[in-house]
């Protein structure tokens, strides 16, 4: 490639479609990095809370970045809001991007019909990508026409703090695709690996099965919740316990990501569902943001 061609595909224009968790983090640290953004929710009032989100958090950046001056950490909040806008309407928001990563719910279906939908009306150069946890890249890339214009790109929960993006390869993506995305996960100041479309493809795959593992044992009365916790803390040196990360993550999310492995490969001992992570998400406890999941939490 040579320079300039390289300065022409560079992605400056990014739709992110989701405003939860997920698509809020990599909204903010797409327009930190000098990005422009729309998000895309369902409602205004999504949105609304989904940017009162992404102001928290930059607050916090902020406070990092410009320790003791007020006035630089405003005007950088400022700034790096004003780079994001917000839409309602998926279809609107895709017109004029260079790439659209979709974060929205673990669902085939929804986000087949989304991506139809933005195939049609976005330009030719634009690039799709899905945030997906557990879902293959291929069977969510087939509902459009732009197969070679397509990729994952997996970010992890939070966004502005953790410095892995992995980036997914389907046979039909083309090298000038898989470069434009390694060099947007470059510029939001990440890491990048190449990953194949596996299930979940490099740390989902491990760190799942992982957190299962500790459900098991809690399931079996072999240890208590926190002395597991504090045990792959302290012994393996892990931020946070297997439960605690589970909170974090989200039940349903780990219960979404579970069912869909179990039901497509029921040979896999590590796949299998737990009675206990269903009881929970049953009962409403999915962790941190509904303020109980395997632990109780302060709702704020
Ligand atoms: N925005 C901005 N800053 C944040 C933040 C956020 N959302 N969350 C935490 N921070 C900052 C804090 O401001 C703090 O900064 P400081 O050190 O300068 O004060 C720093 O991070 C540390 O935060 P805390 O003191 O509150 O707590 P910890 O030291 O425990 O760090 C953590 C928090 C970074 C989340 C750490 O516990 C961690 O790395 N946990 C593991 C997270 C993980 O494994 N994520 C992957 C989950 S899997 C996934 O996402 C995939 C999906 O597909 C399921």
């Amino acid at each position: 490639l040579s320079t300039s061609t390289a300065v022409r595909s560079a992605i400056k224009h990014v739709t992110v479609i989701g405003g939860g968790l997920m698509g809020s983090g990599i909204a903010q640290v797409a327009a930190a990095t000098g990005h422009d953004v729309i998000m895309v929710d369902q409602t205004d009032d999504i949105l609304a809370k989904s940017k009162a989100a992404i102001q928290k958090s930059l607050g916090r950046v902020a406070k990092k970045k410009y320790a003791d001056d007020g006035e630089a950490q405003a005007s950088f909040v400022g700034e790096v809001m004003s780079r994001i806008s917000t839409n309602t309407d998926a279809v609107a928001a895709c017109g004029k991007t260079d790439l659209v990563v979709e974060a929205i719910v673990e669902n085939l279906d929804v986000k087949r019909r989304l991506f139809t939908a933005l195939d049609a009306a976005a330009e030719e150069h634009t690039i799709f990508a899905s945030n997906t946890s557990s879902l293959p890249i291929k069977d969510i890339a087939s509902a459009t026409k732009r197969q070679d214009r397509f990729g994952g790109l997996h970010f992890f929960n939070p966004v502005p703090m953790m410095k892995l993006v992995e980036v997914v390869k389907i046979p039909e993506t083309s090298n000038e695709t898989f470069e434009r995305l390694v060099n947007l996960g470059k510029a939001m100041e990440k890491t990048t690996v190449e990953c194949k479309d596996t299930p979940g493809f490099i740390v989902n795959r491990l760190l799942v099965p992982y957190m299962m593992e500790a459900v098991r044992m809690l399931e079996r009365g072999d240890a208590s919740a926190r002395d597991i916790d504090t045990a792959m803390k302290l012994g393996a040196g892990y931020p946070m316990g297997p439960f605690e990360l589970a909170d974090y993550v989200g039940l349903d999310t780990t219960k979404f990501i579970m069912d869909g492995w179990s039901q497509k490969y029921p040979d896999i001992e590590i796949f299998r569902k737990s009675d206990l992570l269903n009881k929970l998400v049953a009962e409403g406890k999915f962790g941190r943001k509904t303020g109980e999941g395997f632990y109780k939490y302060d709702k704020k």
